[in-house]
């Protein structure tokens, strides 16, 4: 990739670290975290060679194939308030896909998958750092397959690329920086209510499961009900047809009964 340069945002890829290959860019955006970077600061690499994934998964990172960036943000939240950041994230990210590639069929799959035409193209992982009690830095980390790539076996049937599903190559730079301007307006709202109150019906306008039958892999024990869109917490609503429940994201994964959706 070639040096990047954002232009369009006000703070976001203001201060920006680009690497060839990295262990992970969120574990390099914490270190410039301590370092003290500023607020916005963006690390994006070509390739990583520990990629994290939500729940102690790996994330598959070869050479050129996708978008791997961290962005590090210094928000005046409470530390409960910060896992919303991640949906904030994932609408961001839905909004600059179409923005960038147009009329197609990219959702997010609760709280924070992006995928098109029901296959996960983008993962979010967002990594907290308290000093004190207090929100140091929250780190959110955004990786996007948009070339044609190999996926391991276990990810074979639910993982797609941009190209994949457009037949297009569409080159990153462009999105990277739609990405981070979309991000901007995202989380400005976000931090003027400290929840998603301003964002919810945008969100729930692109959420592949409002109105599906979910599968809530819950370890107390699973159960199914229609998934009826977030509160401004971030918690999935699902109604059972007995009760309506409220599904935390840290907790527990939601699946559709007859695919990944
Ligand atoms: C998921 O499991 O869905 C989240 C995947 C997040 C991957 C991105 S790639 C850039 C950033 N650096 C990491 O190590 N992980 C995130």
């Amino acid at each position: 990739m070639q040096l990047v340069r954002i232009d369009k945002t006000h703070w976001a890829g203001k201060e920006l670290y680009y690497h060839k290959r990295v262990d992970s860019t969120n574990a390099k955006a914490f270190s410039y975290a301590k370092e003290g970077c500023s607020h916005g600061t963006l690390v994006i690499a070509d390739a990583q060679e520990a990629g994290r994934g939500r729940r102690g998964r790996s994330w598959c990172s070869k050479d050129g194939a996708g978008i791997y960036m961290s962005l590090v943000l210094r928000p005046s939240l409470n530390p409960g308030q910060a896992p919303g950041l991640t949906l904030v994230a994932a609408l961001a990210v839905v909004k600059a896909i179409h923005r960038v590639i147009g009329e197609c069929k990219c959702q997010i799959k609760w709280p924070n998958d992006v995928v098109m035409n029901g296959k996960k193209l983008c993962g979010i992982l967002t990594e907290m750092h308290l000093m004190d009690s207090r929100i140091d830095a929250v780190i959110v980390g955004i990786g996007i397959n948009v070339h044609k790539t190999e996926f391991p076996e276990d990810i074979l049937t639910t993982a797609t690329s941009i190209e994949e599903e457009t037949g297009k190559c569409y080159s990153k730079e462009p999105l990277i920086e739609e990405i981070l301007w979309e991000l901007e307006g995202c989380y400005e709202e976000y931090i003027q209510t400290g929840n998603l109150e301003r964002l919810k019906e945008e969100y729930e306008d692109y959420l592949a499961n409002k109105g599906q039958v979910v599968k809530v892999l819950d370890p107390c024990g699973e159960y199914q009900g229609i998934a009826q869109g977030i509160t401004a917490t971030g918690d999935l609503i699902v109604d059972t047809g007995t009760e309506v429940r409220l599904v935390s994201s840290g907790e527990v994964s939601v699946r559709g009964i007859y695919g990944y959706v």
